[in-house]
Order: structure tokens, then sequence, then C-alpha cells
């Protein structure tokens, strides 16, 4: 698993200013990869289980603390980020992709600045 993950965040290729929202943070992998990447940056997670939003926030209390790192309780449908806006907008292994895909990335793009870029990973659909 880490392999995966690690590789898709590797493609990435965060920069330490980068705004990065994930859709689906699942245990917050991913977001402690990209953290550590980040300097005067910031990552944002949504997912709409609130048992995954706490474990990931636990994984990364480091990078909670030190305001580099948040993470909220919302499905991608319903997300209201007001202005905010993301330089790079990550989704691993969120079925709404598989099943609706261009849906949902119209939803995801809507997050992304004019030069932001979608990076989704759409290998194994997740089980009900
Ligand atoms: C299969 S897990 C993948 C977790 C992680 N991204 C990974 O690749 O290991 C899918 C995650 O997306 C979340 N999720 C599924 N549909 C979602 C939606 N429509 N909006 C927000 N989160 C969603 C689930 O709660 C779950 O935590």
């Amino acid at each position: 698993m880490a392999d995966r993950i690690e590789t898709f965040v590797e493609s990435m290729m965060i920069r330490p200013t980068d705004r990065v929202l994930e859709i689906g943070c699942g245990h917050g992998v991913a977001a402690t990869l990209i953290c550590a990447s980040l300097s005067a940056g910031s990552y944002l997670a949504v997912d709409r289980s609130r048992k995954m939003v706490e474990a990931a926030a636990r994984r990364n209390r480091a990078f909670v603390d030190a305001g580099i790192a948040r993470f909220m309780q919302s499905t991608l449908e319903s997300l209201d980020l007001g202005e905010q806006r993301f330089d790079k907008v990550l989704a691993m292994r969120v079925r709404l992709f598989h099943d609706q895909p261009e849906q949902a990335e119209q939803l995801a793009r809507r997050w992304l600045a004019p030069s932001g870029k979608l990076f989704v990973q759409y290998d194994e659909p997740e089980r009900r």
C-alpha cells in the first residue's frame, strides 16, 4: 500500500509552497508524505467518514499543530470551501471517480487555482 501511495505522491512533484487539497484522505498516509514536502504551503483533506478524518488527523497531529494540515468531514459533492483554491487536488481510489468520473472530476476541478492540476488514482474501486 505504501508503495502505491508513495509513487503517486512522488508523481505530483509537490513544491514547498503548494496549496494541496485531498479528496477522500482515508487514514492520511498521503497526507504525511505531502505535508513533509510543504514549508510555506498548506494541505487540506476532506473525507465523508468522520472516523477516517479523526484517524488521519491523529496520524498527522504534528502537521496540524504546525498549521500545515487541516482535516474536515465532507463529501466531495457537498464540499463548500468558499473562495479557497488549490494548486494541486488529488483523489486516490475514491468511488465516485470510478462510478461517475465526469461528475467527480468536475466537482474536484471547482477548487483548482487557474494553473492548478488534478491528480486521480483510479486503480481499485472502493469496497462498500
Ligand atoms: C478506498 S478509501 C482510499 C483512501 C486513500 N485515498 C487511499 O488511497 O488509501 C476511499 C476514501 O474516500 C472516502 N470517500 C468515498 N467517497 C467519498 C466522497 N464522495 N467524498 C468524500 N470522501 C469520500 C471514504 O470515506 C474513504 O476514506
